[in-house]
């Protein structure tokens, strides 16, 4: 059985929607930004705090939980700076009580869903040893608990795939979604791992080509100051190494992920 912690948001109730095609699959969420008619009829759902420990340890409990999958997070990073308290705590010492619980159950595998903002930006492409620089709370809360992440793998003998990735886009079809399904098989092998993935499509987009794309699609008009328009991609990921290890290849290109996210709205009433 798998646990999702963070399933009933964008990017967790897309993974479900994955997972529970070969698995059963649990969905812990504390619904601040999720929403519970995100969450696949398949999965069981309880609606829980990560930093409440008791009952995070009841659900252990009850399900034989193999895997965790750890999507909760507060993400929206523009604002991390103003309210650090939130990030550390959210993000930080409730994965650290997710870990404690994990432990005490005898639960060695995780997926983390960590940022590439952990890498200081530059135009040459990213490898998972590229520089750290992080430059809001949001960042450091994501590089911390990897950190931890890493420490617990050696010390408990543990499973852990980290994928780092930016502006996950489209739905259970897309890429992303295949990544996780790979690193969950990974994880299962108990090879006591401890690695971390770029994961993206391996390309930058500009803006303007963004913008356009959405237009064409949609047939709205975004309006975009000029200067947001010239920037340039940064962040591109080099995928090399998750090609290689995981066999992991990004099949989908721009417009197939916003007329694959653009289709997907029209048929829910929330907002992802
Ligand atoms: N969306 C992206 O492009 C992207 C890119 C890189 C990393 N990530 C990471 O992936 C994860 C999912 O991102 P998302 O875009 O789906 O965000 P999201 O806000 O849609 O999903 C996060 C989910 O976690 C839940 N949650 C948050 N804090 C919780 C807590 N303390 N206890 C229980 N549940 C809690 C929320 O209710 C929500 O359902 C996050 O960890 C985020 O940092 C996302």
């Amino acid at each position: 059985m798998i646990l999702v912690v963070g399933g009933a948001g964008y990017i967790g109730s897309h993974v479900v929607n994955r997972l529970v095609e070969t698995e059963q699959v649990v969905v812990y969420d504390n619904l601040s930004t999720g929403c519970r008619e995100a969450v696949n009829e398949q999965a069981i759902f309880i609606e829980g705090e990560l930093a409440d420990e008791k009952r995070l340890t009841h659900v252990f409990s009850l399900f034989s939980i193999k895997t965790v999958v750890h999507l909760a997070a507060a993400s929206p990073e523009v604002e991390s700076n103003e309210n650090p308290q939130l990030y550390y705590e959210n993000n930080v010492t409730a994965t650290l009580v997710l870990l404690k619980v994990m432990r005490e159950h005898h639960v060695k595998n995780i997926i983390y869903s960590s940022t590439v903002l952990t890498y200081a930006r530059t135009n040459e492409p990213l490898h998972e040893q590229s520089y750290i620089e992080t430059t809001n709370s949001y960042a450091r809360s994501k590089y911390f608990s990897e950190q931890i992440l890493q420490d617990y793998t050696l010390a408990y003998k543990m499973n852990c795939i980290v994928l780092r990735y930016l502006n996950g886009s489209g739905s259970q079809e897309g890429d992303l979604v295949n990544a996780f399904s790979l690193a969950l098989e990974t994880v299962a092998k108990n090879e006591q791992v401890f690695k971390i993935y770029n994961l993206g499509n391996g390309q930058g987009s500009l803006v303007k080509e963004i913008k356009e794309t959405n237009e064409e699609i949609t047939n709205n008009n975004i309006n975009l100051s000029s200067s947001r328009i010239e920037d340039q991609p940064v962040f591109i990921e080099s995928l090399k190494k998750i090609q290689q290890e995981l066999g992991y290849y990004a099949e989908k290109n721009l417009q197939h992920m916003i007329s694959n996210a653009w289709n997907g709205h029209q048929n829910k009433n929330f907002n992802f």
